[in-house]
């Protein structure tokens, strides 16, 4: 709280609210009170610009172009750190030490298998499904195969038995997913794998058809799930917070988290952005068709992948992926005529006023669809990525929102109302 108060003057009436400011000096004005002392509430349809909490965990400027988690920025965390040190990171504020990390490690291996009953869900789950639909049910019943969380002695301390549990179990289900989908048995969890090499063998690897995990896949798997790691608030991580506020324990919220991020308009974006760019090959290239679609005020058409409600400059991690992006085609010696497509309709859109001029820059989705196709992960997982990279994120708001009273008060917006009032009610023999 700062010394500064901000004035509201409604019908005459001055109402004085309290000013917050934030770490980094931003100033938020507390409207706690507002309802209390004047009767009037704020509108703010899609939460364009209420601070629904205070957080300790990530740090995001749009118009700098800068993300950060717990202090860090995520350039250097990309470029030093594994997915799971990150994680440890976003769960606890600290950066593992060598032994931290070990133990962590560990419990990655110890955790990593699911109970034989649950194998038989992934059974009568129809030939098909998605995989996002089995995620979130297989995470909500988590909850009934270990319910120990309950008597955990501070299960949002960080590191718990629940969260390691979560983060290594998730992996094994995201990949039993996938096997599912295709209609191949199912390949467990091996000791003497990485979390992200494990992923990828648990995800490939066949009878008779042994899989060698590349590095470079490795590599460029560990970075893009610390990318996605955490992005503050958000449809889905509000969404966590959202339900949790209602006293659920961690798996069902998760599970919501997961419901929430399968959306094209949130996690489903990089998959919207295959499609895009399997169109305009398909159309010969037409860029021009599609770029002048996008720009027609009286076309819904959006380019997918461009434009982002929060950066205004280049999103942070878009840079790296497309960094990364090159490095893994070039290393698998993958030739995909969509990267070509993509690195052309950025060029071209960065070369045109109307995008240029509305700040519409490459967003993470952008670039990240195409890595997953060059380690041979299907459309229909992209979304699972994202929510296996998200998970740590969701789990620290999570805990961060329980362990913090102001924040853990059961969320509950108001509404401005715009129906019809009072009618008379007409029985049914008159109506
Ligand atoms: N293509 C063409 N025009 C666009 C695009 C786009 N991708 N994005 C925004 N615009 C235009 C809008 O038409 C609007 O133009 P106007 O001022 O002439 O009306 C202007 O830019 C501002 O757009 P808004 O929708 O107000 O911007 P907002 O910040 O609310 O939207 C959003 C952000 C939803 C991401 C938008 O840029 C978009 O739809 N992008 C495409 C979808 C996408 O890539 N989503 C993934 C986001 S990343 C994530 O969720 C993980």
């Amino acid at each position: 709280m700062t010394q500064e108060t901000a004035q509201l003057i409604v019908d005459g009436k001055t109402y004085t609210l309290p000013v917050v400011e934030s770490t980094t000096g931003e100033r938020a004005i507390d409207i706690r009170s507002l309802r209390q002392q004047s009767g009037y509430i704020t509108l703010d349809s899609g939460y364009m610009n209420t601070g629904s909490c205070q957080s300790t965990i990530t740090y995001l400027d749009g118009d700098q172009g800068i993300l950060r988690y717990r202090g860090y920025d995520i350039a250097d965390l990309a470029a030093n750190c594994v997915f799971i040190e990150v994680a440890y990171l976003l769960l606890t504020g600290e950066l593992p030490t060598a032994k931290e990390l070990d133990r962590f490690k560990y419990d990655m291996t110890r955790y990593a298998l699911i109970h034989e009953d649950m194998i038989h869900f992934f059974d009568h789950f129809p030939p098909n499904s998605s995989p996002m639909s089995i995620l979130s049910t297989m995470v909500g019943t988590l909850h009934d195969f270990y319910p120990e969380m309950d008597q955990e002695e501070d299960p949002y301390g960080g590191i718990t038995t629940t969260t390691a549990r979560l983060l290594s179990k998730v992996r094994t289900i995201a990949a039993f997913s996938y096997k599912k989908n295709i209609g191949h048995p199912l390949v467990y969890p091996r000791p003497d794998l990485s979390y992200c090499a494990n992923f990828l063998n648990m995800m490939f690897d066949r009878p008779n058809m042994p899989y060698r995990v590349e590095p470079i896949a490795v590599i460029a798997l560990n970075k893009l799930l610390i990318l996605h790691a955490d992005h503050e608030q958000n449809c889905s991580t509000s969404t966590v917070r959202l339900v949790g506020s209602a006293g659920v324990g961690l798996y069902p919220c998760i599970s919501a988290g997961v419901n929430a991020l399968w959306g094209p308009s949130h996690g489903g974006a990089n998959v919207a952005v295959m499609r895009m760019l399997e169109t305009i090959r398909r159309d010969g290239r037409d860029y021009d068709k599609y770029i002048a679609k996008a720009k027609d005020p009286n076309d819904p058409y959006r380019l997918t992948g461009f434009g982002h409600r929060v950066y205004k400059t280049y999103d942070p991690r878009a840079k790296l992926i497309k960094e990364i992006c090159t490095a893994v085609l070039d290393t698998l010696q993958v030739d995909d005529p969509l990267l070509e497509i993509a690195q052309e309709l950025e060029y071209r859109v960065s070369q045109d006023d109307y995008f240029v001029s509305r700040n519409l820059y490459p967003n993470v989705d952008f670039y990240s669809g195409i890595i997953y196709r060059a380690l041979g992960i299907p459309t229909n997982m992209f979304t699972v990525m994202f929510a296996l990279g998200r998970l740590p994120g969701w789990i620290a708001h999570w805990q961060e929102m329980n362990s913090d009273k102001d924040s853990s008060r059961i969320g509950r917006p108001r509404q401005v109302y715009r129906g019809l009032v009072n009618r008379p009610f007409v029985r049914l023999e008159d109506r």
